[in-house]
């Protein structure tokens, strides 16, 4: 029997409870690809699953390999598999549910990955899906964000925001997003019209009559935005329900974003990144290894865009 590298969890004993083992290589079903990773971005969820995040509501039973983004190379296919041929270069974010990507291999529908951009390398490819998807089914399919709009956008220096950013410009909205001071000229470049240092000043003085907030943060901040919102304007938060009271309060809506995989969507997002008008920021690249060390970092709290694993 094959096997491979993976880094699994027994129990729900936070980033320290991260093994690496040697287990069965899987093999992909009728409608499945076998991907070889080169590359598997950190995402907060990825430490929050050790800590029990999603128990339940996910339905994988323990013990679990941790990771949902990935890039890599298709090494077989299910044989209803339509899109993807042996060989091609692939990224995407494989649903959580599933067995993770930090492995030298994962198992992948086609729904979830697609041909990575030509223009980026493994680590850069690895570091696009649920970051950029996160942010455009909030600001798009949730929010309808429109050309002239404005949208507030907090931590636009993290990864779902630094994509947060650039894909809100591409539709021709007045973006304003908070960071610290260190993250102020990244934030910029990224194209944002505004940049609030959140540490030394309260966004709601800053900024009112916002169409869009994208909640990246929760709790305090998430309760201070419903504020600087227009009447009938609306709250996208990807960490915590809004809050119904102050939503009608407010007179605005409020809606969670549970980012969902889409290669259709890695499409367009692609086209954008082949004609430079999206970068993608990695701050960070780790080896498989180091996986317990990246977590350590991305729980932080501090990344400025990315941190990826490389795996081959
Ligand atoms: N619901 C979903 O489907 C979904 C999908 C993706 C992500 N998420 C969640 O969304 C959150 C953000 O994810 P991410 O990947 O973007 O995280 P991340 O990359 O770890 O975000 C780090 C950034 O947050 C900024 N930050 C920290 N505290 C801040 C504050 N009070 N105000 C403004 N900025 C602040 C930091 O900038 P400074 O260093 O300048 O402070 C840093 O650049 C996480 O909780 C994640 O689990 C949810």
């Amino acid at each position: 029997m094959s096997t491979m590298k993976a880094m699994r969890i027994h129990e729900y004993g936070g980033i320290d409870a991260l093994k690496q083992e040697e287990i069965a290589k899987p093999q992909p079903a009728a409608d499945e690809v076998l991907v070889k990773v080169q590359a598997a971005s950190v995402n907060p969820v990825d430490w929050k699953i050790s800590e029990g995040f999603g128990e339940g509501w996910l339905g994988y039973t323990l013990p679990h390999t941790l990771g949902c983004d990935v890039a890599g190379v298709v090494e077989a296919v299910g044989r209803a598999t339509q899109k993807l041929h042996i060989g091609a270069a692939v990224f995407g974010y494989t649903n959580l549910a599933h067995e993770g990507t930090y492995a030298e291999y994962v198992l992948a529908k086609e729904s979830e990955v697609t041909t990575k951009p030509a223009a980026l390398d493994f680590i850069h490819a690895a570091a696009v899906p649920v970051s950029s998807l996160t942010a455009w089914q909030a600001l798009f399919d949730i929010a309808g964000l429109a050309a002239g709009q404005k949208v507030l956008i907090h931590a636009a220096a993290g990864g779902v925001g630094s994509m947060a950013v650039q894909l809100a410009k591409v539709r021709g909205a007045v973006v304003i997003g908070t960071a610290s001071a260190r993250n102020a000229d990244f934030v910029k470049g990224l194209g944002a019209d505004e940049v609030i240092d959140y540490t030394t000043t309260r966004f709601e003085d800053a900024v009112q009559e916002v169409d869009v907030v994208f909640d990246l943060i929760g709790g305090d901040t998430q309760q201070r935005s419903y504020a600087v919102l227009k009447q009938g304007g609306i709250l996208v938060s990807a960490v915590q329900p809004p809050d119904e009271a102050a939503c009608k309060a407010a007179r605005v809506r409020g809606e969670m974003v549970g980012v969902q995989p889409n290669a259709s969507q890695l499409e367009e997002i692609k086209a954008l990144i082949e004609a430079g008008k999206v970068n993608v920021s990695v701050e960070k690249v780790l080896p498989l290894d180091d996986a317990k060390q990246a977590l350590t970092l991305s729980k932080q709290g501090r990344t400025r865009g990315k941190i990826v694993l490389t795996v081959a």
